[in-house]
């Protein structure tokens, strides 16, 4: 009996001891923010404590993800590419009755089977028609923002009705506040009040620097030698983000958990560059699977990493970050997911353990956005119409927005286009006349995902979710 309890005393002590070295790690997301919308890309833009971080951790030059938000979203919370889930399409809209299968299991709860408080604060966007698809529900503690894109940073509302909740509780009283001051504020009192005996898990999804174009005036006011009035707003918006990130890592440090802390921040897709957002140099922008749409500004900070200071190029996707944060926070990744754990590559700089991935597969009503392509190697393969706006474009710079001709959407697998994204990372070079046997190669291993892919779940709307029928907010209830 004696043995027993000793040999159980030790059990309890040693899982303190693991538990109480796991690393608090911090998910940062930032909506619509494109590859040149960062102060260490592009010195126009200020934003030091975000540069800060990313040149003392791992800035990632091959960090993908996919055309758009919800799909991004689904791979992150997942590790499932959103074409294994019916994801694929567009961004979800307020009224359609979807959510990402439930019985996919999501990064907060294998986190939680590591001992780790989990907390949501910001844009979900992974569907809300019942309870069950929301954040409280796929693991997380508690849940501060709001369901759906595109609501105004100030009322907190879309269409009128609003759009934002404390847990399950309509939240009212933050009317008149600009989102990434409510954010970062609530991110430092959960900081503040966490039980340090436990390690934190924070997903930090904010709105910005998403359409609406609104700032605060002394944001805008950062960036005076900015002609375009919409740039010079959007690049307010990307300064209070990173106002909001300096406060959460200086609540970190105040609560001594810095020094155990990762932080990972990524972009959810390539910038809109019709809204003011800017990829140069690359090629393309939001919806397109061009590198523009699909390369995410990105890196890693702190805890557990070796080789600092530096930018790594392995090929990272979307899906990978949840096995890699799950190893990093001591745990053991799924193996019957898409991703794949990059933690022992990324920390000590080695060479990436994915050699492909896939940009999208998507045949529904094709194509809204980029359709169809994969990367093998150094070489990416484009089947039909890449999703729009096309083209190079440096930041706006004159008081005349540019103007972007609607795109004409096309359906099946043609143009084929071949690059090689190693030495043509621009994608100025199409191959494939000239490479038949690679745009084989690929396209024989593309046809072979494509047996896999899930139809796109993207009915039309259920006027059931109408927010007149829950007391003027947008709620669950009506699937
Ligand atoms: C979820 O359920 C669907 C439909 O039954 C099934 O095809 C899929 O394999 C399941 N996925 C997981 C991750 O369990
Ligand atoms: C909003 O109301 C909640 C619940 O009463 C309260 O905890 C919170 O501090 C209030 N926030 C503001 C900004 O008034
Ligand atoms: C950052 O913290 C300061 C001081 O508490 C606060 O005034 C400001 O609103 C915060 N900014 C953001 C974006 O959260
Ligand atoms: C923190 O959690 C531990 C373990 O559950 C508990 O014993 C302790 O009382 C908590 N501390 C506070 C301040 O709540
Ligand atoms: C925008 O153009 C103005 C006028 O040509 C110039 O002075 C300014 O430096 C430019 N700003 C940026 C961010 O390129």
């Amino acid at each position: 009996m004696m043995e027993v309890r000793l040999l159980l005393a030790l059990f309890l002590f040693f899982l303190s001891l693991s538990s109480a070295q796991r690393p608090n790690i911090v998910f940062i997301v930032a909506d619509d923010l494109g590859w040149n919308d960062l102060g260490f890309r592009n010195p126009d833009m200020i934003t030091p404590n975000i540069d800060k971080l990313a040149t003392e951790g791992i800035i990632f030059d091959n960090a993908y993800v996919q055309p758009l938000c919800s799909p991004s979203r689904t791979a992150f919370m997942s590790g499932m590419y959103p074409f294994h889930a019916g994801m694929q399409h567009m961004a979800l809209k307020l009224d359609q009755k979807v959510c990402v299968p439930l019985n996919f299991t999501f990064l907060p709860q294998e986190l939680k089977k590591l001992g780790y408080a989990t907390h949501i604060i910001g844009k979900w966007h992974l569907g809300y028609c019942k309870w069950e698809c929301t954040p409280t529900y796929r693991g997380f503690d508690t849940f501060f923002g709001y369901y759906n894109a595109g609501e105004d940073y100030f009322s907190h509302s879309i269409r009128d009705y609003l759009d934002f909740r404390d847990n399950k509780t309509p939240a009212r009283n933050y009317s008149g506040e600009y989102s990434a001051n409510t954010f970062g504020l609530r991110a430092v009192d959960i900081i503040h009040r966490h039980n340090v005996s436990q390690p934190l898990f924070m997903y930090l999804p904010y709105q910005s620097v998403h359409g609406p174009i609104e700032v605060p005036k002394k944001y805008e006011d950062m960036y005076p030698n900015v002609i375009n009035e919409g740039r010079r707003k959007y690049s307010g918006m990307v300064s209070a983000l990173d106002e909001a990130v300096g406060n959460v890592t200086k609540a970190l440090k105040d609560r001594g958990l810095f020094e155990n802390t990762l932080i990972l921040f990524t972009a959810d897709n390539g910038g809109p560059i019709e809204a003011y957002a800017n990829n140069w140099p690359l090629r393309g922008g939001k919806y397109t699977i061009w590198e523009g749409g699909t390369k995410g500004a990105s890196f890693m900070y702190g805890a557990g990493l070796q080789k600092t200071g530096t930018t790594y190029d392995g090929m990272i996707h979307a899906v990978d970050w949840k096995p890699t944060l799950v190893s990093a926070a001591g745990g053991t990744p799924e193996t019957t997911i898409d991703g794949i754990s990059q933690w022992e590559s990324i920390r000590n700089g080695l060479p990436s353990s994915r050699t492909e991935f896939i940009y999208n597969i998507d045949y529904f009503e094709a194509a809204f956005e980029g359709h169809a392509g994969i990367r093998v190697g150094d070489y990416k393969l484009i089947l039909g119409y890449p999703g729009a706006f096309d083209g190079w474009h440096k930041p706006m710079n004159s008081t005349e927005d540019e103007i972007f001709e609607e795109p004409v959407h096309y359906t099946g697998d043609e143009p084929v286009q071949l690059f090689n994204v190693r030495e043509d990372p621009t994608e100025h070079n199409n191959l494939a006349d000239k490479t038949p046997d690679i745009v084989a190669k690929l396209r024989a291993r593309f046809e072979e995902y494509k047996k896999t892919m899930v139809p796109a779940n993207y009915p039309e709307g259920d006027p059931a979710s109408d927010p007149s029928n829950f007391g003027g907010v947008w709620s669950p209830g009506w699937c």
